[in-house]
């Protein structure tokens, strides 16, 4: 008894003194670590993800391994982690489409609201305008009066409804007033290899994977969609100095499911953080224009109040659009 009251004490001062963690934290995690990047590999998504996969399993002392589950515009993976076990071994990295999705989408199969546990935020960049090295045009100045005039036979492709990609399209559309014949792709992946093969005309894709195409003269950048030029593409202009309002910055973020315990998630958000300190990391980040949030963003209830007022953000951004289910042009 003596004994029992003295080990739990023990415990208790070191609780308090952090030096202990809480049991379900303990075991955690106990097996290899799923995480779902919700379009096809060689996009944006997985490329960040892969990148966070490495390290952070390296962190939690268990292999992460990345699973695309691709399609319905980032949704079908999301679906899948709403449906997963909540023990923190099944996480999704997603974007801002998965805060967009319920205002374009009408069967989701969870609730974006309630179905989600954010982890913590990841990278935040711009989107770049690319186009096909056969297009005529060969600068901003040149494309964006060209693309007005002519989108309706030119092709954009995107990476689904509700994708950043797709998102991007439509604000282009309407800053142009004009409308492209839409090509969606399980992600902007595949899209990026058929813009530069010349199948597709137009592509805005995230710096991630447009800006090492860019410099090895593959496709064209004609804008960025920052309010400042990119380091690593000096000589492309942001939309707005082209002349348009297209203004556009996308995020990731990590989540898990729901019903996961606290203590798996303070410890995904600590791996998730190791990463996001490491230069070697960051170096990479800055190479393809993204960068991480600012360490004050860093901890999951920055992630959730991000995440729910993007929410908020995007219903009335695409209402206020005519942006719709039905109407998603
Ligand atoms: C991808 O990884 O394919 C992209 O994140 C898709 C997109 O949202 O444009």
């Amino acid at each position: 008894m003596i004994a029992k009251t003295t080990r739990r004490l023990a415990l208790a001062g070191l609780l308090a003194l952090g030096l202990a963690a809480p049991a379900a934290a303990q075991g955690f995690p106990a097996k290899p670590l799923t995480l779902i990047v919700p379009f096809a590999a060689g996009g944006p998504s997985d490329v960040i993800a892969r990148l966070l996969a490495d390290h952070m399993g390296r962190t939690l002392g268990q292999q992460v391994v990345v699973e695309n589950i691709a399609g319905a515009g980032g949704t079908a993976g999301a679906k899948r982690l709403a449906a997963s076990d909540a023990d923190g071994h099944t996480l999704l990295i997603h974007h801002l489409a998965l805060a967009a999705a319920p205002s374009l989408y009408n069967n989701l199969g969870y609730d974006t609201q309630t179905a989600f546990a954010p982890v913590g935020l990841v990278n935040t960049g711009p989107m770049v305008v690319a186009g096909k090295l056969a297009l005529p045009p060969v600068d901003a100045k040149a494309f964006f009066p060209f693309a007005k005039l002519q989108a309706d036979k030119l092709t954009i492709a995107h990476a689904g409804i509700g994708s950043n990609a797709h998102l991007c399209a439509v604000l282009l559309s309407q800053a142009l007033g004009a409308k492209f014949t839409q090509v969606a792709y399980r992600g902007t992946g595949p899209a990026m290899n058929d813009l530069v093969a010349g199948q597709v005309d137009v592509l805005c894709d995230q710096s991630t994977t447009a800006v090492p195409q860019v410099q090895g003269d593959k496709v064209r950048a004609y804008a960025v969609t920052s309010s400042e030029r990119l380091g690593v593409l000096p000589n492309t202009p942001t939309a707005r100095e082209a002349g348009t309002d297209l203004e556009m910055t996308i995020w990731h973020g990590l989540y898990a499911p729901k019903a996961t315990p606290a203590a798996a998630l303070d410890k995904l958000n600590g791996a998730l953080k190791a990463a996001l300190k490491d230069p070697v990391v960051l170096e990479r980040f800055k190479s393809v224009g993204t960068s991480a949030f600012p360490e004050s963003e860093w901890s999951r209830e920055a992630h959730a109040k991000r995440f729910g007022s993007e929410i908020s953000k995007w219903a009335t951004s695409l209402k206020a659009a005519g942006v719709t289910q039905q109407n998603v042009n």
